[in-house]
C-alpha cells in the first residue's frame, strides 16, 4: 500500500460510464491531487470526451488530470515480454500460439496485460488517484476474475506457488505427473504467478480498490446490474457506490415524461432494495450529451462532495460466498444485527431477520427493511438449509436439494 487508490467504473454499454468517471477524475485533479484517467475499454472514448487526441499516449488533460487509453498489445510487447513469454510457454501446444503479429489467440486473454500495466502504474505511486474506465459489465467481469483463473490454471499445472520451483523441479515428475518446463520458463512462471497474486491482493483490497456500478432505471440493465453486483461479491471486490443516471426529474413534465417517470420509479425502488447497504446517487437526465469540460463540470456539481465520493469502502463486500460441504455459506453483511450463537433453521420464526425466496433473488426482510440479494445460478438449484445470525452478519447455508 503506498496511499494511491484504484477506482473501477462498469455497467451495461451506454449508461454513462466514461461520463461518470470523467466527472470523477475531474473532481480530484480539481482538488489538487495528482490523477490518471485510464481506459481499459477497447473502445476508447477518452479523447472524444475531453476534446483531445491522445494518440495512444499519456495525454495531459490539465494540471494533475493525465488520461491514458490502454492498448494491451503494445503493452504485452514493450513492457511484458516475459509474461508473454511464460504464458505462450503455458499454453503451448493449445491453440492459443500467437499470429505473426504476436497477437494471443485466446479472446480476453491480452487484458491481463491492461491489469499488468494498472499494476505497474499504481506501484510507481505517481498518482493518488487511478480511474479505470471498464468495457461493459461481462467483460469487466472477465477482466477481473483473469488474475485469479490464471493462478488456478498455473498452481494446478506447475505448482509452482507451492515451493521453491528449483527444488521441486527435479521431482516433478514423479510428485506431480507433470513435465515442467525448464528453468528459465519455470523462473517466468513463478514470476507471473507471484505478480499475479500481488494483483489479486491489490484488487480485492478494500482500502486500495474500490468498484463503482453505474446503471439506469430500465429493466434490461436493472437485471444486468444485479447479476454483475453478485458477481462482484463473488469474486471479492467492494462496490462502494451505485449511480444511477438519466433519472428524469419531477421539473422534466409532460404526460409522456410522466409515464417513463413512473417506469423509472419502479426500477429505482427495486435497485434500491438491491443496494439498500450501499451508497447510491442518482444523476438527472442533461438536455444535451455530455461532452467537453464544461458539461463534465455540470455533472460534477451533481457528486457527493469528494470525501464521501472518495471514500474507502468499509472493508465488509456486501455479500460473501464460502464453499462449505457440497454448498456454499452466503454471508451478508447486517449492521447492527446481534449474533443469537446457535444456528436456527430455516423458517423459524424467532423475530429475527426473514429469509424468503424471491423468484431468483433472496429476500431478508428485517424490521421495516428489505434486503434483496441476486443469487448466483448455482445457489438457485440449491435449498436453504441454515440461517444463522452473527454480530452483524447473517449467514444462509445452501446445500444440494436433499442433502443433510
Ligand atoms: N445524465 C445524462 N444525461 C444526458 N446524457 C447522458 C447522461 N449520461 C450520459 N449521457 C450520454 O449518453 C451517452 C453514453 O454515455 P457514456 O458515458 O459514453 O456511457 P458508457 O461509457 O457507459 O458507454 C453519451 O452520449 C453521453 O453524453
Ligand atoms: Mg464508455
Amino acid at each position: 500500500m503506498n496511499g494511491s487508490t484504484i477506482m473501477i467504473f462498469t455497467g451495461k454499454g451506454g449508461v454513462g460510464k466514461t461520463s461518470l468517471i470523467s466527472a470523477h477524475a475531474l473532481t480530484s485533479a480539481r482538488m489538487g491531487d495528482r490523477t490518471l484517467l485510464v481506459s481499459a475499454d477497447m473502445a476508447h472514448n477518452l479523447g472524444d470526451i475531453f476534446e483531445v487526441e491522445t494518440g495512444g499516449r499519456l495525454t495531459r488533460i490539465e494540471e494533475n488530470l493525465d488520461i491514458l487509453e490502454l492498448d494491451p498489445l503494445r503493452i504485452m510487447q514493450e513492457e511484458f515480454p516475459q509474461v508473454n513469454r511464460a504464458v505462450l510457454e503455458m499454453l503451448s501446444g493449445k491453440k492459443s500460439v500467437p499470429d505473426a503479429a504476436g497477437r494471443f489467440m485466446v479472446p480476453g486473454f491480452e487484458d491481463l496485460f491492461s491489469l499488468l500495466k494498472i499494476k505497474k502504474i499504481y506501484e510507481e505511486g505517481t498518482y493518488r488517484r487511478i480511474f479505470v474506465d471498464c468495457a461493459p459489465s461481462g467483460e469487466t467481469l472477465s477482466l477481473l476474475r483473469l488474475p485469479e483463473m490464471l493462478s488456478w490454471y498455473i498452481e494446478k499445472f506447475f505448482p509452482v506457488g507451492k515451493a521453491m520451483t528449483r527444488i521441486l523441479r527435479p521431482v516433478s515428475g514423479t510428485l506431480f505427473k507433470v513435465q515442467l518446463p525448464d528453468g528459465g520458463a519455470m523462473d517466468e512462471f513463478s514470476d507471473l504467478f507471484k505478480e499475479l497474486n500481488a494483483l489479486q491482493g491489490i484488487l480485492r483490497d478494500p482500502a486500495v480498490t474500490g468498484v463503482r456500478i453505474v446503471c439506469i432505471p430500465e429493466k434490461m440493465v436493472v437485471e444486468e446490474t444485479k447479476r454483475t453486483y453478485m458477481y462482484l461479491n463473488l469474486y471479492g471486490y467492494h462496490v462502494g457506490r451505485v449511480f444511477i443516471n438519466r433519472v428524469i426529474g419531477e421539473q422534466q413534465g409532460n404526460a409522456f415524461m410522466a409515464r417513463w417517470r413512473e417506469i423509472q420509479r419502479e426500477y429505482i425502488d427495486e435497485l434500491e432494495r438491491v443496494f439498500s447497504q450501499i451508497p447510491i446517487t442518482k444523476i438527472r437526465w442533461h438536455e444535451t450529451e455530455i461532452c467537453g469540460r464544461q458539461a463534465l463540470m455540470e455533472l460534477c456539481a451533481e457528486l457527493p462532495g469528494p470525501d464521501e465520493l472518495f471514500a474507502a469502502a468499509d472493508g465488509d463486500a456486501g455479500e460473501t460466498y464460502e464453499a462449505e460441504g457440497d454448498g456454499y455459506r452466503l454471508r451478508v453483511a447486517l449492521p447492527g444485527l446481534a449474533a443469537d450463537g446457535s444456528g436456527a433453521s430455516a423458517g423459524e420464526d424467532d423475530g429475527g431477520p426473514e429469509v424468503a425466496r424471491f423468484g431468483r433473488d433472496l429476500d431478508i426482510r428485517a424490521g421495516n427493511c428489505l434486503r434483496r440479494i441476486p443469487l448466483p445460478d448455482v445457489l438457485r438449484q440449491m435449498d436453504i438449509k441454515e440461517v444463522r445470525r452473527e454480530k452483524d452478519a447473517l449467514t444462509v447455508l445452501f446445500l444440494p436439494a436433499g442433502a443433510q
